[in-house]
């Protein structure tokens, strides 16, 4: 039986949330979940310090100052750090991040980065602080996260057209989302797993994945999926990460939606923390700011009333609904008329709004699946960033709807990676960290 929300007993739910963070806790990072996932992520961290800021606030903050840590020196904070433990083995090798001088000696990293939350994750925290322990935080972290709007502003736009480009799926952190999967297989998908797709030897590879060992394949990515995401990433690391090699002769580099629309409200966020300790945001990047806030609109196809991603190369948008459609709710810049539209997508059942809200892509699309990895199954992390949303664009109702029947979902305790949207049965790893952290945050503060 599921739980409805007047029969959950709080402090028993806070109590089997905390329990979560604790087990995943790894002293100075937390893991996603164990096992399957041992090192530590950029956006999970940010959503882990979100709810950890209730529980024990120094960890919090020790938990971004750890990811900041490992910034490259041209200003990138990498997705993953490689934890000690797996040092020198098979992670840090696949991903060789010392073959690009900007990378840290000490430590190994990914090459790529994730979606910049990490604004968020510092104000989220300062505002548990005192005025004077607030300011000591920000003025700890501005230099780094400055650096890294820069970075991202910069060499992620190289053309200064005003949206940043991602390399891989696996930088949006909605890896296998259908923008993607149609861009991938339209223009990276090498010959030899097209090879493998026709002679029928998924079966034979998937044996040696590490995921379908502990969570049913169905609802991972599929074989040739990951197997595509793997031969990108290889590319990648050939060209040692050096953004003008990646470029050149590449179709694969997407202006992605849900990456743009987080970098806006983050930029927001960073202001914020300028004004607090009385820096200047400099004059570049004021005016690349600001115009990533105007791009954003050409990312509006007046046709179908919906915003995607693009191509970074053929300009051409992506136009494949996904749960990136929603996001510009969490950029917040959107017009009232643009919003009303999208939050009526979150109304209809039939699209973002059926039981259990939100399905990573529309319950109508074709790639819909319940369980699906990304591909229709609810995820705590994106209904954060959209609750949030529908509250700065004045939408409370919707929130508190959408933050009711989030709690409903994980309210038994069961903080698994996602849920099946139609009935909520839970889905991918167990004891999910940014699940418990988020949900923590929105029983505790989010009202
Ligand atoms: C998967 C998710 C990504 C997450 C990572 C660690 O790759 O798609 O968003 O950051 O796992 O949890």
């Amino acid at each position: 039986m599921r739980y409805t929300s007047h029969m959950i007993d709080e402090a028993e739910i806070l109590d089997n949330l905390q329990r979560v963070l604790a087990l995943n806790d790894r002293g100075d990072f937390t893991v996603p979940a164990p096992e399957l996932y041992p090192h530590q992520w950029l956006w999970d961290s940010c959503f882990t310090a979100i709810g950890l800021r209730h529980i024990n606030i120094d960890r919090a903050q020790v938990e971004i100052l750890r990811m900041l840590g490992a910034q490259w020196s041209n200003g990138m904070v990498p997705n993953m750090i490689i934890s000690d433990e797996h040092h020198n083995t098979r992670d840090a090798k696949f991903w060789r991040s010392w073959t690009n001088p900007a990378a840290p000696f000490e430590i190994s990293t990914s090459g790529i980065t994730q979606p910049p939350v990490l604004a968020e994750a510092t104000v989220r925290i300062g505002e548990l602080l005192s005025k004077p322990e607030r300011r000591l935080w920000y003025k700890k972290v501005y230099p780094r996260l400055l650096k890294y709007h820069e970075w991202l502003h910069t060499e992620r736009d190289p053309h200064q057209e005003g949206l940043t480009l991602q390399i891989h799926p696996w930088e949006t952190g909605l890896d296998n989302t259908p923008p993607w999967m149609k861009e991938l297989h339209e223009h990276q998908m090498p010959l030899w797993i097209q090879a493998v797709e026709k002679l029928k030897l998924a079966g034979i590879i998937k044996l040696f994945r590490r995921d379908t060992k502990r969570i049913p394949a169905e609802q991972r990515l599929d074989t040739i999926e990951a197997l595509s995401l793997y031969s990108v990433q290889r590319r990648l690391r050939r060209k040692m990460y050096d953004i003008n090699r990646i470029l050149s002769h590449s179709h694969f580099a997407i202006e992605d939606l849900s990456f743009n629309c987080i970098l806006i409200r983050n930029d927001q966020l960073l202001r914020e923390i300028a004004k607090t300790i009385k820096e200047e945001i400099p004059d570049k990047l004021d005016v690349q700011m600001h115009k990533t806030i105007e791009s954003l609109e050409s990312l509006w196809d007046p046709y179908s009333n919906q915003y995607y991603s693009r191509n970074f190369v053929t300009h051409s948008l992506i136009k494949e609904p996904s749960i990136a459609s929603l996001m510009p709710l969490y950029a917040g810049t959107i017009s009232k008329e643009r919003a009303k539209i999208i939050v009526k997508q979150l109304e209809n059942e039939h699209a973002y709004g059926p039981n259990y809200p939100v399905p990573s892509v529309s319950v109508e699309s074709p790639w819909f699946k319940e369980l699906g990895y990304w591909q229709g199954s609810t995820w705590i992390n994106t209904n954060w960033l959209i609750i949030d949303g529908l509250r700065r664009c004045g939408y409370e109702d919707h929130a508190d709807a959408l933050r009711e029947s989030t709690i409903e979902l994980v309210g038994n305790g069961d903080s698994y990676e996602y849920f099946s949207s139609l009935d909520g049965t839970p889905g991918g790893a167990e004891n999910f960290s940014w699940t418990a952290a988020l949900t923590i945050d929105l029983i505790k503060y989010n009202k």
